[in-house]
């Protein structure tokens, strides 16, 4: 039976599950549980019947027609949300919960904070979470370094071009370690060749850093180069109609697997569930 859950309080039905706040106790296997989620505004049912169990470390991409609910989701799963739902959702067996430290999250436009250096903006999150000033700094110039802004560290976001800011905001997304990594369409609004330099970039980040990630985004072939899995979500009500392992070896190179036969033949795959899932909303 379903539980309707008010978002602001933790429900106390599954709440066992959950290991007391500052408990070590290893991670569970499913990492991100989301089980017959439901979820209205007002009259108008938004998400319908959704469950999806995410193993530790895994790297799942949603993809979907506009307005289907993955940001929704998302926002679910960060707490974000302050509307009952029915059903459960658990990150590390804890329900979902507003300013969650296990919880990095990035959009498509970057948040970068106009009167701070890049450096400054790496470091902001952990400054947030209390990481003393030299353990940040280090962290945040061996991040930059990593998404190749070395010599940008005192630049302030205005004179940085917009792959070069989200870079930095992926930079300091990763910089939090946390072990949840929400993703809203984080390239979605970069060209074409910023955009596969991104993906590239943090493919190679999480390759060396494992979190479970939550990508959205609409563009297929970037879901299947970057994800061990792909979940097609279909509109009004949003719910999966797809949900596709992507078999394609690791370590990868974005860039390389373009040339895969075996990545056509997912795309040509998973095009034809997004097809069927715009026929049928479109049916409604
Ligand atoms: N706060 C809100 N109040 C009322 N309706 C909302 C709210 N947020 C989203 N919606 C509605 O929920 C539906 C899903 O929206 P959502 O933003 O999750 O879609 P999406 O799949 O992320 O779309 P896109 O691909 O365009 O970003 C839409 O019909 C939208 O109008
Ligand atoms: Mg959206």
């Amino acid at each position: 039976m379903a539980t309707v859950h008010p978002i602001s309080r933790f429900p106390t039905a599954h709440a066992s599950a959950a290991p007391a706040a500052g408990a070590e106790s290893p991670m569970p296997r499913t990492a991100i549980a989301v089980h017959k989620l439901e979820l209205a505004f007002g009259e108008r049912k938004v998400i319908d019947g959704v469950s999806l169990d995410i193993p530790e470390g895994q790297f799942l991409s949603i993809v979907g027609p506009s307005g289907c609910g993955k940001t929704t989701l998302l926002n679910l799963l960060a707490g974000l949300i302050d509307a009952p739902y029915l059903g459960t959702l658990r990150l590390g067996g804890a329900a979902p919960r507003l300013g969650d430290e296990r919880i990095a999250y990035m959009l498509a436009r970057d948040s970068l904070l106009p009167w701070r250096s890049a450096l400054e903006n790496a470091s902001y999150g952990m400054q947030i979470r209390g990481v003393p000033p030299q353990a940040r700094e280090a962290r945040a110039r061996d991040l930059l370094k990593r998404v190749g802004l070395a010599g940008f560290e005192n630049t302030y976001p205005k004179h940085l071009s917009h792959g070069m800011r989200q870079r930095c905001a992926l930079a300091r997304t990763f910089a939090l370690d946390a072990p949840f990594l929400l993703m809203d369409e984080p390239f979605g609004a970069l060209d074409a060749q910023t955009k596969l330099q991104l993906e590239e970039l943090l493919v190679e980040l999480w390759q060396q850093e494992r979190r479970t990630v939550v990508f959205i985004t609409h563009d297929l072939a970037e879901a299947i180069a970057i994800s061990d899995r792909v979940v097609v979500m279909g509109a009004r009500p949003g719910r999966i109609v797809a949900d596709l392992p992507i078999d394609l070896p690791r370590p990868r190179s974005v860039r390389e697997l373009q040339k895969e036969p075996h990545f056509h033949e997912l795309y040509a795959k998973i095009w034809q569930t997004l097809e069927q899932g715009w026929r049928h909303s479109d049916d409604e």
